[in-house]
C-alpha cells in the first residue's frame, strides 16, 4: 500500500496539520493508516490526541522496535511519533538516516506490507536525512506551499520538480511530486492570484487548495480534527484533498458503500461484525 510524504521547502505552512487530517480522514473511510512523525518537533502526535507529557517515540534513546512505539489514536489510525531528542542527538540523527537509510526504509517497508495499509509521512522543512531515505519508497510527495508571494517564487522549482534542490533527489521524487496551497483566501487579491499561477504554473502538480479557516488553525487547540467536510471551508476542502490523493493512488475503496462505521457498544456486546 502507498507511502505518502508531506514536505516543503518552507516552514510552518500547514505539513503537520494536513498530514494529520489526512491520517485521520482516510482513518475514517476505512483505510488502515499510520501517521509517521519524522520531525524532531515530535509534534504530529499532538494532533492525533496523544498526550503532551507522552514524549516517546521512534527515535527515543534507548530506540526501541517500531512496533512496541506506534501508538493507537482512533479507529484504525495508528501514530509512531518521533520522540524527543536533543538537539545534538538530533542533528547525529540527521546524519545517521543519510548514512544509513535503512534505518528508517526498513521499519517503514515493514509497515507497507501490513495489508491494506496507508503510511504518512510528515517530514521537518528542506531536505532531511528521513526524506531521503524514504523518497525511493514514496508514492507520493506532497509538497505544501501557502497562498503567499514567498510560496509563489517558488512555483517555477515545484514545477521542474526541484523544490527541494537539484541532483538525485530531486531528479528521484520528480515524478512523485504533486502540491497542496494551503491557506488560501479567496478574498484577499494577492491569495486568489497565486492560486491562479499556481494552476498555470505546475498544472497537474497542483492536487489541491485548502481555505484559510481559523477552524483549522484552532482545531489543535480545541484537540479535535476537522473531519466533516459539511462543514465547509478547510473541512471540505481536506475532504476533497483525500478524493483526490485516493484517486491519483488508485486506493480501491477500503469498506464498499462508503466509511464503516463503529459502533463502540456493539463491540462490547460482543455484537460487532
Ligand atoms: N488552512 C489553514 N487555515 C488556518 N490556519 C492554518 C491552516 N493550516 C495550518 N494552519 C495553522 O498554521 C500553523 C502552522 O501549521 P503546521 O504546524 O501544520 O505547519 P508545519 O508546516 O508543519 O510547520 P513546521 O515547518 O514548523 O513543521 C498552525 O498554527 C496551524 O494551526
Ligand atoms: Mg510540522
Amino acid at each position: 500500500m502507498p507511502l505518502i510524504c508531506f514536505s516543503s521547502p518552507k516552514g510552518g505552512v500547514g505539513k503537520t496539520t494536513l498530514a494529520a487530517h489526512l491520517a485521520a480522514i482516510l482513518a475514517a473511510r476505512g483505510y488502515e493508516t499510520i501517521a509517521l512523525d519524522l520531525d524532531p518537533q515530535n509534534s504530529l502526535r499532538l494532533h492525533l490526541g496523544i498526550p503532551f507529557r507522552e514524549e516517546g517515540g521512534l527515535f527515543s534513546d534507548p530506540p526501541r522496535p517500531w512496533r512496541e512505539t506506534v501508538r493507537g489514536a482512533a479507529p484504525r489510525l495508528r501514530v509512531l511519533p518521533h520522540g524527543a531528542l536533543d538537539p545534538r542527538r538530533s542533528m547525529r540523527l540527521q546524519a545517521d538516516l543519510l548514512d544509513a537509510p535503512e534505518r528508517i526504509a526498513g521499519p517503514v517497508r515493514e509497515m507497507l506490507e501490513l495489508p491494506g495499509t496507508v503510511v504518512i509521512v510528515d517530514c521537518p522543512p528542506g531536505s532531511s536525512g528521513g526524506l531521503s531515505a524514504l523518497v525511493p519508497l514514496a508514492d507520493l510527495l506532497l509538497v505544501v506551499l501557502l497562498a503567499d508571494a514567498g510560496s509563489a517564487a517558488m512555483l517555477p522549482q515545484v514545477a521542474s520538480g526541484r523544490v527541494l534542490g537539484h541532483g538525485t533527489l530531486s531528479n528521484r521524487l520528480s515524478a512523485k511530486l504533486a502540491m497542496v496551497l494551503n491557506q488560501v483566501a479567496l478574498d484577499q487579491p494577492l491569495s486568489k492570484a497565486v492560486l491562479s499561477a499556481a494552476a498555470r504554473t505546475v498544472g497537474d502538480r497542483l492536487i489541491g487548495a485548502v481555505a484559510q479557516d481559523v477552524n483549522l488553525g484552532e482545531a489543535l487547540a480545541q484537540k479535535r480534527l476537522l473531519l466533516d467536510g459539511s462543514e465547509g471551508g478547510a473541512a471540505e476542502d481536506l475532504q476533497m484533498l483525500t478524493d483526490a490523493i485516493v484517486q491519483r493512488l488508485g486506493l480501491t475503496p477500503a469498506a464498499p458503500g462508503g466509511a464503516r462505521r463503529d459502533y463502540a457498544a456493539l463491540s462490547d456486546w460482543g455484537l460487532a461484525e
